[in-house]
């Protein structure tokens, strides 16, 4: 049983849908250990295809725990290393998509931030508000925020902690689209089903390839690419889309 989230899967996409609707979907422990367990179940499951993270009609997430949070010291932050847990959302294989409504603040943005693709309301708001709490973004935020826009537009936003609108968001290639409040869940779903539809080891082994060009050089993701290209070759699925294409026909992808 879990506590903060509810999950549910429709048509090969799972949803995990956070659930602390009384302090804006604040991430306690306990509920980012219950989102990143099902995150890696939905990822072993053969039957889902593409996950998607929601939060509630007023927010995304508002942050970590302040509550929680404000007790820390760096010795027991240091030794409980809360951010080992973060990780392992960036070890999902599949395309992880975020559908945001309302805030996604603080370690809410930052989950947002882990997800492949990031589909939000025209009034969501964004923003890294941790300098006004006299701590710094610690799940990611400083990194991940530049590689999309770059130290002098990251610097301002971190070092001002203003909220940013989904319009901003979307000119700096932070989102992906911006729809209308009540359209944020169906177009995700949208993406997520027609998602659902490609060749799933295609999809896992380009999501490896495009994040690691944010990383690596560029001879070094041209081998990964490689690799992945040559390895595409073992699978069913190629040999289904090629035959498919040559037969006319639309394919049909087992992920295998
Ligand atoms: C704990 C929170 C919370 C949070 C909101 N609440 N955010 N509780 N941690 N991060 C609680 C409020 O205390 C309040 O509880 C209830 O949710 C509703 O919030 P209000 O403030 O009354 O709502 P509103 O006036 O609409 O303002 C919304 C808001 C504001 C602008 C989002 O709540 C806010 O500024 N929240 C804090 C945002 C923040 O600083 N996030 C970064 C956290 S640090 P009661 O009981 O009063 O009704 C962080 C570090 C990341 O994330 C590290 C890596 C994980």
């Amino acid at each position: 049983m879990t506590r903060f989230i509810k999950v549910y899967s429709e048509d090969g996409v799972g949803v995990i849908q956070f659930d602390r609707p009384k302090v804006l979907n604040a991430l306690n422990r306990e509920m980012v250990d219950e989102i990143v367990t099902q995150l890696e179940a939905f990822d072993l499951n053969e039957s889902i295809r593409v996950i998607v993270l929601k939060g509630s009609e007023k927010a995304f997430a508002a942050g970590a725990d302040i509550e929680e949070m404000m007790e820390e010291t760096s010795l027991s932050l240091e030794l409980l290393n809360p951010f080992a847990q973060w990780d392992r959302i960036s070890l999902i294989k599949k395309p992880l998509l975020a559908a945001v409504n309302g805030f996604a603040l603080g370690g809410g943005f930052e989950l947002a931030l882990h997800c492949d693709l990031i589909i939000a309301s025209e009034d969501a708001k964004f923003g890294f508000p941790e300098v006004k709490l006299g701590i710094l973004p610690g799940a990611g935020g400083t990194q991940f925020l530049t590689k999309v826009m770059g130290v002098r537009r990251a610097l301002e936003w971190i070092w001002l902690g203003e909220q940013m609108t989904a319009r901003e968001a979307l000119h700096y290639g932070v989102i992906n689209r911006s729809v209308a409040p009540e359209l944020v869940e169906e177009e995700t779903m949208r993406l997520a089903h027609q998602l659902s539809k490609q060749a799933p080891i295609s999809l896992r082994l380009i999501k490896e390839a495009v994040h690691a060009a944010a990383d690596l050089s560029l001879l070094e993701g041209k081998m990964l690419e490689r690799k992945n290209f040559y390895l595409a070759f073992s699978s069913e699925d190629q040999k289904e889309g090629m035959r498919a294409f040559t037969e006319k026909r639309t394919p049909s992808f087992r992920g295998k």
